[in-house]
């Protein structure tokens, strides 16, 4: 099978396009043909060697970890999935999405939604389970609070302002200029241009904070929060001493896999109250500008490979 394959960490150079043979299902996993693959930003930052800690030891590896596919073979103990059945999952850390098939644990997967097709089923699942345990299990958001979600536009913040208006949440969210128009149609009472507007003016009260973007976004976040709130982050461990003069909890997270989450997910998009937003599609041997349109651009919603015709 083709699969992208990196042997050292650096720049999208050392992504490489290899035959590698298909791999067998263990007990309780599912062999997936792979119809496509997401990416996330986790996938340059472990090209990079950045993030997660991955040991030059541990390579070669094959990238991503997000697909949607047809279930083709079992190992022993799979009795929920049936060969033919499409399928999408967040892959774990040790399986790499970039390839024609893929063999994990059958409990990750869920039944691909049925109004989306497999370009559109692969963009959700780190994406849409980030947003998810973010403002929920990790947040506890309920409906009548009010959220201020920072970096709107991109892969997990367009599932979160659409998760948290469906809870019943005010939400406020910051994003490009050019995205504040898309972001309020997704749910947003209120989105907020990171470069022309100044959030601390606009937000008051806020009951949790969920930041995809940290830095100096997260530093200026503590000031718009009740005493009580919380500040739930993705990418970097917030301040404690900072939260603790603010009132708030404060934490940093990593998300999941879940098989369960993921077919809660799928209701919502199959009921029409999470819609998914594809940024651009590449065939799987342009993995690497893929990355590169990703790390570089002002993406919207997700970028996509399509993998096997
Ligand atoms: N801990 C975990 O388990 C986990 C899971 C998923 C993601 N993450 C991390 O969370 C971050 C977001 O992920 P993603 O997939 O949503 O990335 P993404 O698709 O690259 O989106 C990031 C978004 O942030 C926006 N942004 C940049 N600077 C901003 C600012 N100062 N204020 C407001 N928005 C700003 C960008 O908008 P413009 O492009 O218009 O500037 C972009 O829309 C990444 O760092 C990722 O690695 C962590």
């Amino acid at each position: 099978m083709k699969a992208i394959r990196i042997h050292e960490f650096g720049g999208p150079e050392v992504m490489r396009l290899e035959d590698l043979p298909i791999p067998s299902p263990g007990p309780n996993d599912v062999l997936v043909a792979v119809k496509a693959a997401s990416l996330n930003p986790v996938d340059y930052k472990t090209r990079e060697g950045k993030f997660p800690p991955v040991k030059a030891e541990q390579l070669p590896m094959v990238l991503g970890r997000d697909v949607a596919g047809v279930a083709t073979r079992f190992g022993e103990g799979v009795s929920d999935i049936a060969v033919d059945d499409e399928v999408y999952a967040m892959l774990p850390t040790d399986v790499g999405g970039f390839a024609e098939f893929v063999a994990a644990p059958a409990r990750l997967f869920a039944r691909k939604p049925r109004s989306l097709d497999m370009v559109q089923a692969a963009s959700v699942p780190l994406a849409a389970l980030t947003a998810w345990q973010g403002l929920f299990d990790h947040g506890g958001l309920r409906s009548g609070q009010r959220v201020l979600i920072h970096g709107a536009s991109g892969g997990v913040g367009v599932f979160a302002v659409q998760f948290a208006r469906a809870a019943g949440a005010d939400v406020l969210a910051t994003c490009g200029g050019a995205q504040k128009a898309f972001v309020e149609s997704l749910g947003a009472s209120r989105a907020i241009d990171y470069e022309a507007e100044r959030f601390e003016d606009l937000a008051r009260d806020v009951d949790l904070v969920f930041d995809l973007v940290g830095g100096e976004t997260q530093d200026r976040s503590w000031a718009v929060l009740k005493r009580g709130g919380a500040l739930i982050c993705t990418v970097q461990a917030p301040d404690q001493a900072k939260a603790e003069a603010a009132g708030v909890r404060a934490e940093r997270y990593m998300a999941e896999p879940s098989g369960e989450q993921l077919a809660e997910i799928g209701r919502m998009i199959d009921d029409g109250k999470v819609q998914v937003k594809l940024d651009r599609v590449f065939p799987l041997d342009q993995a690497a500008e893929a990355e590169t349109h990703l790390q570089n651009d002002h993406v919207v919603g997700k970028v996509v490979l399509s993998v096997g015709g």
